[in-house]
């Protein structure tokens, strides 16, 4: 079958015949791939950044966003059966730590976990993919053209999830499932995560802001509001002003990866706040902060500071739910998160190039 297949540390990259996974096991499922989502991980890796080939392999098969419709399952899988439509999760356990044990693998203490496409374990940008049932989550039919955006929506759903987990633990009056309603929401950057969390946070009933660098007639900031969302073009306004419009900051959720930026946002951040970080900076020059004052205000104001990666299995169930409400709610806008639709051959043409009107571009591998 047909792989994209790269070289891990280097740039070099290609569509390759390489074998087709088997059923292995009796719990095992066969996929045939449908699409797969391209985000700034996979652009990493494909800069000769982050990525790591299976053991005893020098290459990997790239891609984790994955949504495909299953073409075969081994003689116990339960839950399953041939047609319907399913995503692979990412990240699997290292196998001995509490967390990887209580199959939390996203929390994975030992650093030793393996992510399918990423890290370790060849991912679903081919032709078929094969694994274990309990890695699978199904999807209904009638989210199959957007079951593309499971992955990267399970990533704002972790970042949400966990902010309003320990806000409603340690703050009076609330519970998880309502903490967010009337409660301003302020997202940084407006790429695929940046607008798939205004959904989840419009859903739970938050006022969402977005900011961004773009012109506001451009496609991200009207996607925005067409979700009930507020746009503030960073060029235009001053983070200062921002605040004396908003004065009362609940949530950030940094979508950006910019540095500078992010410690920026600390300025806006509101009292008892929660700050949820998911996106991952290039590195580069050591910035210049002014680290006293962020950390005062951080212990003045009772603010929480807070990493977030990968997903758990209720993060995937959740991100479903969500994009099933998500496209009831707004039909004609959320399908337009997918921007771009690539034909596999041609994905050289957007692995390393980024168009300005660019939202989520997916390869697509059958109909
Ligand atoms: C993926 C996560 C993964 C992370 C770190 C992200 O792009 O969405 O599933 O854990 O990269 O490798």
């Amino acid at each position: 079958m047909k792989a994209i297949v790269l070289k891990p540390g280097t740039t070099s990259i290609q569509l390759k015949d390489v074998e087709e996974p088997m059923i292995q096991k009796p719990t095992d499922v066969k996929m045939k791939v449908l699409s797969v989502g391209i985000c700034g991980t996979d652009r990493e890796e494909a800069s000769g950044g982050r990525a790591d080939a299976p053991q005893g392999e020098s290459e990997l098969v790239i891609g984790h966003e994955m949504c495909g419709q299953i073409v075969e399952v081994g003689s116990l899988v339960k839950d399953f059966k041939v047609g319907d439509y399913a995503v692979f999760t990412v990240r699997r356990g290292c196998g001995h730590c509490e967390a990887c044990l209580a199959d939390h693998y996203d929390m994975c203490y030992t650093g030793q976990y393996t992510e399918r496409g990423i890290k370790g374990r060849h991912g679903y940008q081919a032709e078929f993919a094969v694994d274990d049932e309990k890695y699978l989550i199904k999807i209904p039919e009638t989210i199959k053209d957007i079951a593309v955006l499971t992955e990267p929506t399970t990533v704002v759903e972790k970042a949400i999830e966990e902010a309003c987990h320990i806000q409603t633990s340690r703050l009076p009056g609330h519970n998880k499932e309502s903490w967010l309603q009337g409660k301003t929401a302020l997202i940084a950057g407006l790429g695929p995560i940046g607008l798939l969390g205004a959904m989840v946070l419009a859903l739970r009933g938050a006022k969402v802001i977005g900011i961004d660098i773009v012109d506001k007639d451009s496609s991200r900031p009207k996607i925005l509001e067409e979700l009930g969302g507020t746009y503030i073009n960073a060029k235009e306004t001053s983070l200062d002003n921002l605040l004396k419009q908003h004065p009362q900051i609940d949530l950030i959720l940094e979508a950006a990866g910019i540095a500078k930026l992010d410690f920026d946002l600390f300025d806006i951040l509101g009292m008892n706040g929660v700050y949820v970080l998911t996106g991952v900076p290039a590195e580069g020059k050591p910035l210049d902060v002014n680290g006293a004052h962020i950390m005062k205000q951080i212990v003045l104001k009772n603010q929480v500071v807070l990493g977030s990666v990968n997903a758990s299995f209720d993060n995937f169930h959740s991100a479903v739910k969500d994009l099933e409400s998500g496209l009831k709610k707004w039909p004609t806008t959320i399908p337009k998160i997918i921007s771009h639709k690539i034909p596999f051959k041609e994905f050289e043409k957007v692995l390393s190039k980024h168009s300005p009107d660019e939202i989520k571009v997916i390869i697509t591998w059958a109909a």
